[in-house]
């Protein structure tokens, strides 16, 4: 019997070592994920000066940036939340105290937005990123010219924090990816042309984050966010949407109630999303409606 006992604790023993060690690998994979160091090629942009480009810039702003680092772009306290993991808030953009500060060039910009690193080329944890990094040298060059523009508000937030937990959850991959790992890192990027067409509507899904919460194919996914647990709806015609018409879409959108009734929760930012010019909101839905039909995402 004690012959027994003793073994037991020695098996115990060594797949508790075991599970310590993988923990540690874990977090050394974590912390040096999260500490690469990446080299772009410069973009060297253009900024516009002109009045309409910059208006296009706000409006681009809007719909794309306002939803995570606040109305005013001052960034938002504990964007992310969660105790046991970590805890991030989003940049405040502007030129106040806590902001980006007066050596933010335009480059600095494009790394972030285009490419998820810092000024040291390390990641940034922005889940837009593979959104925005395909935005066209034009669009994140009205963007920027923008931001340049935007009165300072002071505002400071706080360095992110990751527990040893988190890093080891990063580390195994329970996280999901970091931006900079899985963008193209291209320097340059094309659009179509600004149209309410097929083409225009699928650059408008891929750069305003759609997929980050509904899917690649758009027939829903889960949430992008560990910490919560929702599904979201199937916007292919194999969904509710193909019961709609254009009309009802746009209205959808605009006031966040759809045609059944149903008041949009605030997973869905249609706050931010109501920003977009009705033939930027027309190319979107010619966009869903030329998607095959596709069963509803299910775990
Ligand atoms: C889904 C949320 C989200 C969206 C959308 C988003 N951001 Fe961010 N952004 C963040 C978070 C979170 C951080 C902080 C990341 C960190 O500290 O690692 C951040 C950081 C930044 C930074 C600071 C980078 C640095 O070097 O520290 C810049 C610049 C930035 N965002 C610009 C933008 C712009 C411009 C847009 C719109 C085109 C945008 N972001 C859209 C969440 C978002
Ligand atoms: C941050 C996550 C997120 C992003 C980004 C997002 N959605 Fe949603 N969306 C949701 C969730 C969650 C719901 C379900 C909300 C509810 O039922 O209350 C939803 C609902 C919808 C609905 C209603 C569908 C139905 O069957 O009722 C439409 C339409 C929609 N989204 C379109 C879009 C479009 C177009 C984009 C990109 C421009 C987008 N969403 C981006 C999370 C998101």
């Amino acid at each position: 019997m004690k012959k027994a006992f003793k073994w037991i604790g020695i098996v115990l023993g060594a797949l508790i070592g075991l599970i310590l060690v993988a923990g540690v690998v874990m977090y050394l994979r974590g912390t040096s994920n999260a500490n690469k160091v990446y080299t772009v090629e410069p973009s060297n942009l253009t900024l516009p000066t002109d009045a309409e480009n910059i208006e296009y810039g706000k409006h681009r702003a809007e719909t794309l940036c306002a939803g995570c680092h606040g109305a005013d772009l001052s960034g938002i306290e504990n964007w992310f939340d969660a105790p046991p993991i970590g805890r991030i808030d989003s940049a405040n953009l502007t030129s106040g105290e806590g902001g980006l500060g007066d050596d933010f060039t335009t480059e600095d910009y494009v790394r972030a937005i285009r490419h998820g690193i810092n000024k040291e080329g390390k990641p940034i944890f922005m889940v837009a990123v593979p959104s925005t990094a395909l935005l066209s040298d034009e669009d994140l060059a009205a963007i920027i010219a923008y931001l340049k523009t935007i009165p300072p508000v002071d505002h400071t937030l706080q360095a992110k924090h990751f527990t040893p937990l988190g890093y080891i959850m990063a580390g195994a991959g329970a996280l999901g990816d970091l931006p900079a790992a899985v963008v193209s890192h291209d320097a340059h990027v094309a659009a179509p042309e600004r149209a309410a067409t097929v083409e225009y509507g699928e650059y408008l899904v891929n750069t305003n984050d759609c997929r980050v919460c509904h899917g690649q194919q758009l027939n829903g996914a889960k949430s992008p966010d560990p910490t919560t647990s929702w599904i979201s709806p199937n916007l292919t015609p194999g969904g509710e949407l193909g019961f709609w018409t254009e009309e009802q879409f746009i209205t959808t959108i605009q006031t966040g109630i759809t045609p059944s009734g149903h008041e949009l929760n605030e997973n869905m930012p249609w706050q931010a999303y109501r920003n977009f010019y009705d033939y930027e909101l027309q190319a979107i839905w010619l966009y869903l409606q030329s998607l095959p039909s596709l069963p509803q995402y299910t775990e």
